[in-house]
């Protein structure tokens, strides 16, 4: 590790006994390690942390790269580690599961009861038809049911695939259609501040027009009035209550390299990806990645404020924590319902230990001001963690400061849906710069490079690569090898790079500064949105012809969107048409998605294949050169 005197810029160095109470105190050794023999590396983690119904013959397979392979011949199954196996220890009777619903109420779940849970609706499932390899769209509030619903299916060898609660119709129809599910497992309704979102409904109305869906699980959550359609829809507690719901369910034996999930991302164009991972790889690398980079331990209440319908919530959320061994708490609501103190209140309440959340949710909190979190006790913390988008050094100080009191180290921590766990991303014992990332985790190799995969220079803008495979990474797009080949490994091919889709900097201590996407993603509050999603909710408006949205940035949420769009001849422009507009876009595809601005145009920039330029569009709205136009058509 670099001294202090090395290293330049505004750095924060961690204290002597939180290095000591590191898991990894010295990163250059352990990284040094594992990048001389990375399956060695691996291996090793692998066999002493994790229970395998039969070892593999091999850790890593690359002759067919980029489709890697981890852990050859092995059998397992996440759920044996995640559950099964603390049921004869102690850990049994802790604490998996500390929940708060946003209008106060709670539950805590032992892992003996968990695993109680899980085992009766596994049956439910099993009894219901749904077989290894099916697909089961889950379409939830933050509860627990939606825990047990994903540890469920992947206990008896289904593929979850969770669509956040906050999307629409339009992105849930085009979700159950690409993964043709059997089954919908959905609430009544969800919490969000104060008021009940019709999860239902709007999951009614994607089931009619969807053919595949033959049964829908409905939670009670909300109590509110909801049609149920006989033969089709079934109460979750009813069919708890039956024989069938039995709690001797046996855990499915799985190849470590059979699918565990998929969930979809938006990527550059068109319809979302099904990003898929297994059961070997990505119980190795999220639980290593949890364990390390915060440094858990068996007394950490740890939070993870982020949804179970990303990544985010799949990795730490669900799996990781549990494969640890860990306390978790889980939230349902908004973080200022009622008040904006409510996180700092969970905080104190709970104990919590480790905070795991958003720039944005930062900022947002940050703009009531430092006396609502101050009216409480926040010692229990730590170590923060930040996640989604790049922290501006302002909302990192305030975090610090006013939250950590100064004391907790941050985990700013650069992954993606793809990528299963973090990448890049600090270790408690590593010097920290407000703003980046830092370092590859142990074994990860980042760079920065230029168009041609020559390493840019110190502090220059370029391509962040990855070079080389780790046990997490997703395995394919589901149905769609060959977009998997083209939008990750493509572009660096010869060398076998993996392109992340982001620009970066590097500086002179190595350490990484994420810019952001160089494709058609928008980061909105830390969510990933596509542009070709939110286009193509726009165009099924009947006034509209065509349409082009871009990011732009925003001190509070990262970035917003707005819309640029061509009405169909003879529809007037108003301003009426623009807030309908938004609507429509908030009800096909999800309030998230809802276009800041709309901006009701004749024509748009594009090239003379008919591609539309956004850069050009960003450009003109952010008032800078737009650069070069020779390819524009007109
Ligand atoms: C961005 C979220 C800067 C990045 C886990 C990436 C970040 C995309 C960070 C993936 C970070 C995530 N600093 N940017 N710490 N973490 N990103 O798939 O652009 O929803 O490519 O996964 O989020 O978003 P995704």
């Amino acid at each position: 590790m670099s001294d202090k005197k090395e290293m330049t810029g505004d750095v924060y160095f961690p204290t002597p006994e939180v290095v000591q109470s590191a898991h990894i105190p010295d990163y250059d050794k352990v990284h040094d390690e594992a990048t001389a023999d990375l399956p060695g590396f691996w291996g090793k983690i692998a066999a002493e942390n994790f229970e395998w119904y039969k070892p593999w013959n091999q850790v890593l397979d690359d002759t067919n790269a980029p489709f890697y392979k981890w852990f050859i011949n092995a059998k397992v199954n996440i759920i044996h580690n995640a559950l099964d196996r603390h049921m004869r220890t102690a850990t049994r009777n802790k604490a998996a599961l500390i929940f708060e619903g946003e209008p106060g109420d709670t539950k805590v779940y032992t892992y003996q009861q968990l695993n109680y849970e899980v085992c009766k609706f596994a049956s439910v499932l099993r009894a219901m038809g749904v077989e290894k390899g099916d697909r089961v769209t889950i379409y939830m509030g933050r509860i627990p049911e939606l825990m047990i619903a994903m540890l469920a299916s992947a206990k008896i060898g289904a593929m979850h695939s969770v669509v956040y609660g906050g999307f629409s119709t339009e992105a849930l129809l085009g979700r159950i259609e690409d993964s043709s599910s059997k089954l919908l497992i959905t609430c009544d309704g969800a919490w969000l501040r104060g008021k009940t979102v019709d999860l239902k409904e709007i999951a009614d109305k994607a089931v009619e027009r969807a053919g595949s869906i033959q049964n829908v699980i409905v939670v009670k959550r909300t109590n509110q009035e909801v049609g149920m359609v006989a033969g089709r829809d079934h109460w979750y507690h009813d069919l708890m209550a039956l024989p069938i719901a039995s709690a001797t369910a046996a855990t499915e034996v799985m190849d470590a390299e059979d699918p565990l999930f998929i969930l979809y991302t938006s990527g550059t164009t068109g319809k979302p990806k099904a990003i898929l991972h297994t059961h070997g790889g990505y119980m190795v690398g999220t639980a290593t990645t949890l364990k390390w980079v915060f440094d858990l331990k068996p007394e950490d209440v740890w939070w993870c404020a982020a949804d179970p319908g990303w990544i985010t919530g799949h990795s730490y959320i669900v799996y990781s924590p549990l494969i640890n061994g860990a306390t978790s708490l889980m939230y349902e609501g908004a973080p200022t319902f009622p008040y904006p103190d409510r996180w700092w209140q969970l905080v104190e309440k709970y104990g919590v230990t480790i905070l795991y959340t958003a720039p944005t949710a930062i900022r947002g909190l940050m703009r009531f001001g430092e006396s609502w979190p101050n009216r409480y006790d926040l010692s229990s913390l730590r170590l923060l963690g930040s996640v989604g988008e790049p922290i501006n050094p302002e909302a990192w100080r305030w975090y610090h400061r006013v939250i950590g009191r100064e004391n907790c180290p941050i985990m700013d921590t650069w992954w993606q849906t793809e990528t299963g766990n973090f990448m890049i991303t600090p270790l408690p014992s590593a010097p920290l710069k407000p703003g980046s990332a830092t370092r590859g985790f142990p074994g990860v190799q980042i760079d920065v490079v230029d168009e041609e995969g020559q390493p840019v220079g110190i502090n220059e803008e370029g391509f962040l690569v990855i070079k080389g495979p780790w046990p997490a990474m997703l395995r394919t797009l589901y149905k769609d090898p060959d977009r998997y080949v083209e939008t990750y490994w493509s572009r660096y091919s010869k060398q076998g790079w993996y392109l992340p889709g982001d620009s970066a900097k590097k500086d002179e201590d190595g350490y990484i500064w994420v810019i952001g996407r160089i494709d058609d993603v928008i980061k909105v509050s830390g969510y990933r949105l596509g542009t070709a999603e939110i286009e193509s909710a726009l165009v099924s408006h009947p006034t509209v012809a065509e349409s082009a949205v871009i990011g732009i940035p925003d001190e509070l949420r990262g970035n917003v969107i707005h819309a640029y769009c061509i009405l169909r001849s003879g529809v007037e422009k108003t301003e009426q048409l623009k807030l309908d507009l938004k609507d429509h876009v908030g009800e096909e595809m999800g309030p998230i998605a809802k276009p800041t601005v709309i901006n009701l145009v004749d024509s748009l920039p594009k090239t003379r294949s008919g591609k539309i330029m956004r850069r050009v569009l960003r450009a003109q709205t952010l008032g800078q050169d737009v650069g070069d136009l020779s390819t524009l058509a007109d």
